[in-house]
């Protein structure tokens, strides 16, 4: 394929080498004369480990050049990569101006009556919609109604590190390849070729939205490993042995569980060891900012799920409740989301029953009891049984676990917030 790169900074200059040594033509744009020159005399823009062989191979093979300004160059090409930088702005949000001038100089260079459309795609990270709200407008306006048979538009995040930034690029850990609608698209397949990762085909804006959503993590990782270190540390215990126990659990620790977005966290442990955790970080001075927001983002996610259950519900209609304890083929009510989630209902108004046949209010006792009327003194009247919460007298149905696969209830009625949502 021939492929125009725009940007020749770090993802930009290793796209290009990478992409050359495949066999592809590569023409680097970038308003650095610095960079074109370095490129075109056979050296990387850059510094990244192994980029100088890659480029001065490929310069000396013919099937690499830059330019600083955009001329003729897209009117045989198949793919654009866009890699220019979208730093922070001064209200945080990513500086758009370098995206939308490349974009305007791209539309502007394309040719609407192209043999074959241009498949172009974004590689800088910015923020999800703007492929759809400010990308294609800008193409759009360029190129009228052409601009769909001219231009195939594709966001494709870059998982690349620097240092490690060509090893990375084919061994990334997944490709994710966004279009309008989630079609797959046959250059990203050509592009490709060869490199073995998982491949998602999704919409734009999930993309788009995937290096903020790994990136974050990252960093709650780290912040978190250095809390707990700040503990450890303040308490006089070994955080490298910590560490070591802690990496070693690959089931519950080092994995995908407890990754979902659903319900809020709750139960006899989570909630309670979190509290004890912030008063043992509080007590030594460890400043543990991270950990003592989880409470405070748990109780925002249960509210969320609660005004997310009763949209475009009256105060007053028939709710039914599905699953009070805190998991299924449990009776422990204790810090239950769901508990939460039936005081809510109650205290707006609404006429609730509840229904989890593991409930029996004879047989609470201890904690549990303390807890389940403390929260809902009016419980025994609530509860009901199979025949009454499938009687179909409920405006809604509200799932808090999968207990809501063995009731017989009207589909449309069910809002499950254990779900994805
Ligand atoms: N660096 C990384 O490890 C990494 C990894 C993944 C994603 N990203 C994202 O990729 C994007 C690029 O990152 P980077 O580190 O390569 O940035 P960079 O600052 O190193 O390079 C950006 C390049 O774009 C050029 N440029 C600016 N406006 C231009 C225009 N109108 N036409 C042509 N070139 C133009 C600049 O001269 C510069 O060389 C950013 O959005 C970044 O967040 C970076």
């Amino acid at each position: 394929m021939k492929i125009a790169i725009f940007g020749l900074g770090y993802v930009g200059s290793t796209a290009a080498g990478c992409i050359a040594s495949q066999g592809h033509t590569v023409v680097g744009v970038d308003v650095s004369q610095a960079k074109v020159d370095a490129l075109n005399a056979g050296r990387a823009p850059v510094y990244e480990p192994g980029l100088d062989e890659l480029i001065s191979t490929a310069r000396a093979e013919g099937r690499i050049a830059a330019a600083t300004e955009l001329t003729d160059q897209l009117d045989d090409a198949d793919l654009a990569i866009v890699c220019v930088g979208t730093p922070s702005g001064v209200d945080g949000a990513h500086d758009m101006s370098y995206i939308a001038q490349v974009t305007r100089n791209i539309a502007e260079a394309l040719k609407p009556d192209r043999e074959k459309p241009l498949t172009l795609a974004y590689r800088s990270t910015m923020r999800p919609g703007s492929c759809e709200n400010i990308i294609w407008p800008i193409i759009e306006n360029a190129l009228g109604a052409k601009a769909s048979v001219a231009v195939e538009l594709v966001y494709n995040p870059e998982f690349l590190r620097e240092a490690s930034a060509i090893e990375d690029y084919f061994n990334p850990p997944k490709i994710v390849i966004g279009t309008l609608g989630g079609k797959p698209s046959a250059n990203m397949h050509a592009l490709h070729d060869g490199i073995d990762a998982p491949v998602f085909e999704v919409g734009l804006r999930e993309a788009e939205i995937t290096k903020f959503v790994d990136n974050s993590w990252h960093a709650v990782k780290v912040a978190f490993a250095n809390e707990i270190g700040r503990v450890c540390q303040n308490l006089d215990i070994s955080a490298r042995d910590v560490h070591a126990i802690f990496k070693s659990d690959t089931k519950l620790n080092i994995s995908a569980y407890y990754t979902r977005p659903g319900g809020a966290f709750g139960g006899s442990c989570l909630p309670k060891d979190v509290r004890a955790l912030q008063y043992i970080a509080a007590d030594t001075g460890s400043a543990t900012h991270l950990v003592d927001s989880l409470i405070r983002s748990n109780e925002a996610h249960k509210h969320h799920q609660f005004q997310h259950a009763v949209q475009g519900l009256e105060p007053g209609a028939k709710v039914l409740l599905v699953g009070l304890a805190f998991k299924l083929e449990t009776d422990d009510l204790r810090e239950s989301p769901a508990v939460d989630m039936a005081r809510k209902l109650l205290e707006a108004g609404y006429d609730l029953d509840i229904y989890d046949p593991q409930i029996e209010p004879d047989n609470l006792v201890g904690q549990n009891l303390g807890y389940a009327y403390a929260w809902l003194p009016k419980i025994d009247g609530l509860l009901v049984d199979k025949a009454a919460a499938e009687s179909g007298a409920h405006a809604r149905v509200i799932a808090t676990n999968r207990l809501i696969d063995t009731l017989s209830v009207a589909a449309d009625k069910v809002v499950d917030v254990s779900a994805i949502p």
